[in-house]
């Protein structure tokens, strides 16, 4: 048998048949990880907002979870929200929750025409291959046989940081060609997810970014594939600027996730509700500014 690559051991365990996507995931309090949707409805509020300023009717919301998200961009705005979600066990919770808004939400089977597209913590969640540079060259891990293994590689298709002995990097596998299909279908594309710019790998993640949840425990390393639990990766947010600018866009904003909520409004929208809505979502606010610090935002635009 051939050793197998990381990526595909990954898809398998997350989006095969018994996968943790395709049966098990759940998001939020009772699931293994919180999501900025499940920590507040100001995030959806103020990304609403953003949108409707931006001029946004037709929305595409692309792995859109439990639906959290959406119904908040529902509640806030008058923008009708499609859903590309590639989980049928989280489709299932987005139905429960969002059938009511009739017109303005439904569900399509493959990437259609919007005025923008939408994803958070999306990219993170596409399958990863594991380099590591050792000895001046690179190898990637494998499993083989049942147990991981070295075999020398031409190193990852898309990093070209800088590298030091030692460094493990971690490559999501896809993202490229699902980026192209997204760039024909509309001119604006709002990513919110956890990554660094390319240069900044070695220096604050030189062990890798491969990480499992759950119930809420983070597992680093090899180990998350272990757990029956979601696995991730931090994404590598030059190479989507890279991707992007190959297919006629540009970043219009590149910031942390913090920043552009504080930026487009959150304060405002929070000052806006009633005193005991204020007292109820007073808590999640403050998880919101505090809690999504390797987040970042990256609105691409034509
Ligand atoms: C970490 S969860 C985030 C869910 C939701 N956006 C949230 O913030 O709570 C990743 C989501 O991306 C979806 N997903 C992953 N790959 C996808 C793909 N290729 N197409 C559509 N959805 C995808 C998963 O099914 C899941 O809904």
């Amino acid at each position: 048998m051939y050793p197998k690559r990381l990526s595909d051991l990954i898809e398998e365990l997350l989006y095969g048949e018994d996968g943790y996507y395709t049966r098990y995931v759940r998001i939020g309090k009772r699931g293994d990880f919180f999501t900025a949707p499940h920590a507040s409805p100001l995030f959806g509020y103020t990304v609403g907002r953003f949108l409707q300023r931006e001029g946004v009717k037709i929305l595409l919301e692309v792995g859109g979870g439990e639906g959290y998200l959406a119904e908040d961009i529902l509640k806030s705005t008058d923008i009708t929200v499609l859903s590309y979600e590639r989980s049928p066990h989280l489709l299932k919770f987005q139905w429960k929750r969002l059938k009511k808004w009739g017109e303005r939400w439904r569900t399509v089977g493959e990437l259609v025409e919007a005025d923008a597209y939408l994803l958070n913590e999306v990219l993170d969640a596409f399958p990863s291959n594991r380099y590591v540079f050792k000895n001046g060259r690179w190898y990637e891990v494998v499993v083989d046989e049942g147990k991981f293994a070295l075999i020398p590689s031409e190193g990852p298709k898309h990093y070209l940081g800088p590298v030091k002995e030692g460094f493990v990097y971690d490559e999501g596998v896809g993202m490229e060609g699902f980026l192209k299909e997204i760039f024909k279908k509309t001119d604006r594309v709002l990513i919110f997810d956890y990554g660094y710019d390319e240069e900044e790998f070695p220096l604050l993640a030189p062990d890798g970014t491969l990480q499992g949840y759950r119930f809420h425990r983070v597992v680093h390393g090899l180990d998350a594939l272990t757990e029956r639990g979601d696995i991730t990766h931090f994404i590598n947010f030059t190479q989507i600027k890279n991707i992007a600018r190959k297919n006629g866009f540009k970043a219009k904003i590149y910031i942390d996730q913090t920043n552009f909520l504080l930026k487009n409004g959150l304060l405002e929208v929070f000052e806006s509700l009633p005193d005991d809505e204020k007292k109820r979502l007073a808590p999640g606010m403050k998880t919101l500014i505090l809690l999504f610090r390797n987040h970042r935002v990256l609105y691409l635009t034509r």
